[in-house]
């Protein structure tokens, strides 16, 4: 433990009474202090932190369960998901179209591959575990009381699916950049409108969003102690570093994607159900 965290601790004691965990602090014995805090654990969401640390679960509640709730409905909804030349994400790729096999919404075939992608994300799984579970609450503040088992058990062991779905999203990824060149098709006319500039912007940030993923970061870089020693050593090593920047800017990513991702549904559902009308820019 470093000097200010034991410091913290110290002073943490003295507030709460606790005269064996302040002797064991003194004496600086590490066996009796490991005894005195397993004794002595901290209440549900005791801290000493100062901030406002619940604010952050705030914007996390807000905008992740406002996404899952409106994913949800969209697809459900089944319709109002294409417009001239342009397809929802949230329907993409287009499965049965004319319910030929499959009576319900077409994009509940393929919401598993996205839907599995988000949720099992390092990133949302550390923000949901705060904002949903309270579990743990935030930095530095203390928990439930329970035998904590981590990912390990069912159904969290199934978190660790999260590499198999980084490449169903690759392939999700190939499929949303076909619709995005589709949408510059106007009766076999090259143009562009808002809804092609929306879904562009839109396939760029779930690319980036993608490309920042901790598993793909690994696929490059992971389990090597030398890069120089590997085989493709050189391009491993340009790969890592590049997916590198993209990963510290991953929790940035996840966000703008998951906002463009349900406003490009949002404004081809607007289009599609006659609410406004495209805008042609050339
Ligand atoms: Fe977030 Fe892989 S860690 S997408």
């Amino acid at each position: 433990m470093q000097g200010s965290e034991k410091n913290r601790w110290h002073e943490f004691s003295i507030q709460r009474g606790d005269f064996w965990l302040v002797y064991a602090f003194a004496k600086g014995d590490f066996m009796a202090e490991s005894r005195a805090r397993t004794a002595e654990a901290p209440e549900f969401g005791e801290t000493l932190r100062r901030d406002s640390w619940w604010a952050e679960t705030i914007p996390v509640v807000l905008l992740l369960g406002g996404f899952g709730v409106y994913a949800t409905l969209r697809a459900f909804e089944g319709r109002f998901y294409q417009w001239g030349p342009y397809l929802s994400p949230f329907y993409s790729p287009l499965i049965d179209e004319h319910h030929r096999w499959w009576k319900l919404s077409p994009a509940l075939l393929i919401l598993g591959g996205p839907l599995g992608f988000r949720a099992t994300c390092y990133y949302y799984r550390k923000a949901y575990y705060r904002a949903f579970f309270q579990d743990p609450p935030a930095c530095a503040v203390s928990e439930w009381k329970r035998n904590y088992k981590g990912e390990t058990r069912f159904p969290f062991l199934l978190q660790n699916l999260h590499r198999y779905f980084l490449y169903f999203a690759v392939l999700f990824l190939v499929f949303l950049w076909k619709d995005v060149f589709l949408a510059f098709n106007f009766n076999g006319k090259f143009g562009m409108g808002v809804g092609t500039l929306v879904l562009l912007v839109n396939i760029i940030l779930l690319t980036t969003y993608t490309l920042s993923c901790h598993s793909l970061r690994h696929l490059a870089g992971g389990k090597l102690d030398c890069f120089s020693c590997a085989t493709f050593g050189k391009p491993r090593y340009k790969a890592w570093q590049w997916l590198t920047s993209l990963n510290e800017r991953h929790m940035w990513f996840a966000w703008m994607s998951l906002i463009s991702v349900g406003l490009a549904d949002f404004y081809i559902r607007l289009v599609a159900s006659g609410a406004i009308q495209d805008v042609r820019i050339f």
